[in-house]
């Protein structure tokens, strides 16, 4: 039989005894399943305090909250903090997020073979980061994002934005010639969306994926945060990235890798906007919950004035994946 619908609370406990917790707990629980020895994933469509409820009766244990991309689209972005739905931090994320290397950039063009007035698709645009690259380069660009609070804080009025997704974007048939997602593509359904891009791209366009990711190993000031999220947050993991891009990028047949790149940079900012860059972390954020969040925030902050650090440079390395429309 499927599951019933609704979002995943992953718990540190064996499924029997997830089940006597949850005993008297009627708000939303659909279904509890074993998933391992001590862990078991709790189906449920409680949300707001009943939520808060919910996660409290596990906190001592730990857990997880997991939703597929679209489960939030169909609820609306209003309602508590999720993975993938960023409107709580769109104002962060606009801040302090970091602009992609120009090289890269050039090579990701040239491997598109793009030029100025030609169609350009940005699936997850976001806050328009990687957007207004594009627009700079004076393509014909549309933007497509989900959430409304990340398109409100977009300003880049040079592209057409729309609210689709990787899986229905609302484009016609052969329309574009470069398909881009800059940080976004670990939220979308290979599945669905693959044979979606490649109906929207023109015979021969390309589709790219490419990630910033923190070079920690390059800079004291991120190492000794790593370690703090280690301490403050333990069932944080950033593996949720760490995908065989390429296997993915080919899966359903839609797609073959033409190039795979990666180019490091560093950003300067403010001690101001590198909290703030925490702040835009959504899976952070949501896993950690608001308490831990706060206590994690303060103990940086307070780093950063012991060590009277005022800016700082930031190592980032750039790594993209594109892919050519196959037939
Ligand atoms: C980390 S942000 C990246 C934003 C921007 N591309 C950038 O480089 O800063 C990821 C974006 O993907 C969007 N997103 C999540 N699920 C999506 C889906 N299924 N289809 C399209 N976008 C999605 C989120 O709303 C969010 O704005």
């Amino acid at each position: 039989m499927a599951d019933p619908k609704g979002n995943k609370l992953l718990v540190n406990l064996g499924a029997s005894q997830v089940r006597c917790r949850l005993k008297g707990f009627g708000h939303g629980v659909r279904k509890v399943q074993s998933a391992g020895r001590h862990r078991a994933v709790i189906i449920h469509t409680a949300i707001g305090r009943h939520l808060q409820e919910l996660e409290a009766r596990f906190a001592d244990v730990g857990f997880f909250t997991t939703e597929s991309p679209l489960d939030h689209l169909e609820k609306g972005s209003g309602d508590s903090m999720r993975l993938g739905d960023f409107s709580k931090q769109a104002d962060s994320y606009r801040r302090a997020r970091p602009t992609y290397p120009d090289t890269l950039v050039e090579l990701l063009v040239a491997d598109a073979r793009v030029g100025p007035g030609d169609p350009v698709v940005e699936f997850g645009a976001g806050t328009g980061i990687f957007t207004r690259l594009l627009v700079e380069r004076k393509f014909r660009v549309t933007a497509i994002e989900p959430n409304d609070q990340m398109r409100i804080q977009s300003d880049v009025p040079d592209a057409r934005w729309l609210n689709g997704t990787f899986e229905v974007s609302g484009l016609e048939n052969a329309s574009q010639r470069w398909a881009v997602a800059a940080q976004a593509f670990h939220w979308a359904d290979p599945q669905q969306s693959l044979p979606e891009i490649r109906r929207v791209l023109q015979p021969d366009g390309l589709f790219t994926v490419l990630w910033n990711d923190r070079a920690n190993e390059k800079s004291e000031i991120l190492s000794w945060t790593e370690n703090a999220i280690r301490r403050h947050v333990p069932d944080y993991d950033e593996a949720y990235r760490n995908r065989e891009w390429q296997v993915v990028l080919e899966s359903t047949g839609d797609f073959t890798l033409v190039a795979h790149r990666a180019v490091s940079h560093v950003v300067r900012m403010s001690k101001q906007r590198y909290l703030e860059l925490w702040k835009s972390h959504n899976r952070l954020n949501t896993i950690a919950g608001p308490v831990r969040f706060a206590a994690l925030l303060l103990e940086i902050t307070e780093h950063l004035e012991q060590q009277q650090v005022e800016d700082l440079e930031v190592p980032y390395r750039c790594e993209s994946w594109s892919a050519r429309r196959r037939g």
